[in-house]
């Protein structure tokens, strides 16, 4: 009660989405985090007829794009270009429903985020500062923390950034670094003075603290605390701009070279989106107090949101706050961070090449496993059974149900409802109030919770027809099946509402099945949606069962991922010590055939060989049986040092040492010569 007295009253909703980095393709980690809550929340009030509009846009500057250019040998803008294309295409295709889906490198964008800057500047927001930073002599340019590389002082990785070490963690500042390298030339950075523009966000202290602390204890707690905990650590002034050739140029006099820092310019997006959306009406979305504004984004965003562009705002003056940040924890992939520069993940676009028309089940399933409130998974395990347990077995199932049995009792005709049972009553008493306790849920943005609500409404109308077991009445009593089924047909008809937030594609396939307009929000809840007499469409399959094989391959596809990502990050050992040819010619290497291979008893990795070697046969013991199964060994041509000392092993004599190499990821592969040869070959 006390909540509901405190929720103000808006007469529109401005929702922004987190704009994408386009350096890469979008992934589930974006969709489960941002896209599909936003989209749920977007949908949800545009069905209560709210006034509503929805951004987005990718996030086109920052040095990632820069050096993920220079890797490719092409500029930036091709970069950006080529990643927006396909980010867009994949939120199309996941049904988000953007208002505007637009660009930081509009002409827009530009302009808007350039007089934003020169505002604060004229208004005296910024100071300016000066300060030795790395440059780079030979490509003359100031070097950004993720242009110097250079020896991690905590593990001693050769290529750690300015920045971080990806190889042990640590978070590192470029003159951290020991033997500091430009990325760029490769040569040796020197210090060197240049000025940037700062925010100082310690003057905003008192009124952050009052805005978030006191104003906004409703926000979600991971949001709260960690502003709280920013806020407790005491804020810094901030650059607000940096040295580099990709960006928007710092609209100051003397300021060539230098562009506005990404996470400036970015968030204003969300204003130049809106303006390019409704450009004679965009004002009202951002300054009209009666405007509530809610920015969807990551964990890893939220300082931005909640802190710094708050300030830039409260610096300018005339604009809104938002009025919550609902923002998730992160989505994990099969135990792993989801990481898109060591790909690992689930790119949306190559989802629905694989799994075309599924675009439903993901949404489902990572709307089901949201990260909320703290860091959650997702399996393909899980994706199947979430498929195959609930959508097909519960939603899938009873739809269908209600639709078939209908046709084949009724022709396919809603038949009329009679005289109610207690379990009728019983049943549609339990969803009357569905509406309420979904509303519940999405005003509070507990997206799963209100998606389980939805599916609540199936699983009742699943129990519902497994009680009431019309095919063993229809003989005996049509009259009571008419009720049963009528029912059935209105929480069908129920269930097409509730899930139009949720599985757009699922809730439009429903109406089509019970060939009906769409209700209105507001009838959700209510027993007689479908009149007797209504004809019904044709009943389609819902959801299909997801096979083994299918989750086995996607398994697959990670595990290659993973072994690729491996070997682009393999480095050779450096070579060892120089030796003469003396010492090399000492080495008696011969080639010979595998006779018998056979498992070493109380030793699990051991291999025991017999070895044709020209002149003999001689036994050899190699620690493979991780790598190769016996019967696989068998006839098989090797390399092995036939002048080595015998040793024991296990109580048996090993003479000799089978040559193998060792790929990236430890496994052994034995050398073999390229044709077949006489057994008893030298090597040399
Ligand atoms: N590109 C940023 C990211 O992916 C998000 C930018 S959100 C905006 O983390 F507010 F700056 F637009
Ligand atoms: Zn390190």
């Amino acid at each position: 009660m006390e909540e509901q007295f405190k929720q103000k009253q808006f007469k529109r909703t401005l929702i922004t989405t987190a704009l994408p980095y386009a350096n890469g393709p979008v992934h589930i980690g974006h969709l489960a985090g941002v896209y599909i809550p936003a989209d749920i929340y977007a949908r949800y009030l545009r069905l209560r007829g709210e006034d509503v509009r929805m951004i987005g846009g990718s996030d086109e500057h920052g040095v990632p794009i820069t050096l993920l250019a220079r890797k490719e040998g092409v500029s930036p803008q091709e970069i950006v270009d080529r990643y927006h294309r396909i980010i867009k295409q994949s939120f199309d295709d996941f049904g988000i429903t953007f208002d505007i889906y637009s660009r930081t490198t509009s002409e827009t964008h530009y302009r808007t985020a350039s007089d934003f800057f020169r505002t604060l500047y004229d208004k005296g927001a910024f100071i300016e500062k000066t300060n030795e930073q790395y440059y780079d002599e030979e490509a003359r340019q100031f070097l950004a923390d993720r242009y110097i590389t250079g020896t991690c002082p905590h593990c001693g990785n050769e290529r750690a950034y300015g920045d971080q070490c990806e190889s042990c963690g640590s978070s590192l500042s470029p003159s951290d670094l020991l033997n500091p390298k430009s990325a760029i030339s490769g040569s040796v950075p020197v210090m060197k003075e240049t000025t940037h523009w700062y925010l100082p966000l310690d003057q905003y202290d008192p009124f952050l603290r009052q805005w978030i602390l006191e104003e906004h204890k409703e926000w979600k707690p991971n949001v709260y605390g960690q502003c709280k905990s920013w806020l407790d650590m005491g804020l810094q002034p901030r650059a607000v701009s940096r040295d580099l050739d990709w960006g928007i140029p710092v609209p100051v006099e003397g300021a060539a070279g230098k562009v506005l820092y990404v996470w400036f310019d970015a968030p204003i997006g969300y204003i130049s989106n809106t303006i390019e959306l409704c450009p004679d009406t965009w004002e009202t979305w951002w300054k009209d107090p009666e405007t509530k504004i809610v920015h969807f984004i990551g964990k890893d965003n939220i300082v931005f949101h909640c802190i710094v562009f708050p300030a830039m705002l409260r610096a300018e003056g005339t604009y809104n706050l938002p009025e919550n940040v609902p923002a998730n924890e992160f989505l994990n992939l099969e135990g792993d961070k989801i990481s898109t520069s060591r790909n690992w993940a689930v790119w949306l676009h190559e989802y629905l090449r694989e799994m075309p028309g599924k675009q439903d089940v993901l949404r489902y399933v990572l709307t089901a496993n949201a990260p909320e409130t703290k860091d959650n998974e997702f399996t393909w395990r899980d994706f199947q059974a979430r498929n195959n347990n609930e959508l097909v077995a519960i939603l899938g199932n009873f739809v269908n149900r209600a639709l078939v049995l209908t046709d084949k009792y009724f022709d396919g005709i809603v038949p009329p409802a009679g005289e109610l049972s207690e379990a009728d009553r019983q049943t549609i008493a339990g969803f009357a109030h569905i509406q309420t306790a979904i509303e519940r849920q999405l005003d509070t943005y507990h997206f799963r919770e209100a998606q389980k609500e939805a599916m609540n409404l199936a699983r009742i109308g699943n129990k519902y027809l497994a009680d009431a077991e019309p095919w063993k009445l229809i003989k005996t009593d049509p009259t009571r099946v008419a009720t049963i089924l009528n029912i059935a047909l209105q929480i069908t008809a129920n269930l097409s509402i509730a899930f139009a937030p949720f599985l757009p594609l699922a809730a439009g396939k429903i109406l089509r099945m019970i060939n009906a307009e769409p209700f209105g929000w507001n009838r959700l809840g209510a027993a007689d949606l479908l009149p007797a007499g209504h004809p019904l469409g044709k009943a389609e399959l819902l959801f299909e069962k997801i096979e083994d094989d299918v989750i086995q391959a996607q398994l697959q596809k990670l595990a290659d991922m993973r072994k690729a990502a491996d070997a682009a990050t393999y480095r050779a050992k450096p070579i060892r010590e120089t030796i003469t040819y003396d010492d090399f010619a000492k080495l008696d290497i011969r080639t010979g055939i595998v006779l018998d291979c056979v498992k070493m008893p109380k030793a699990d990795k051991l291999l025991q060989f017999r070895i044709d070697d020209g002149l003999n046969r001689r036994t050899i013991i190699s620690g493979v049986a991780a790598h190769y199964r016996p019967e696989d060994m068998i006839g098989k041509h090797v390399c092995f040092v036939a002048n080595l000392a015998p040793r024991k092993l296990k109580g048996v004599e090993s003479e000799g040492m089978i040559l193998y190499a060792e790929d990236a990821d430890g496994r052994l592969v034995a050398v073999t010569p390229e044709a077949p040869v006489q057994p008893g070959s030298e090597v040399k």
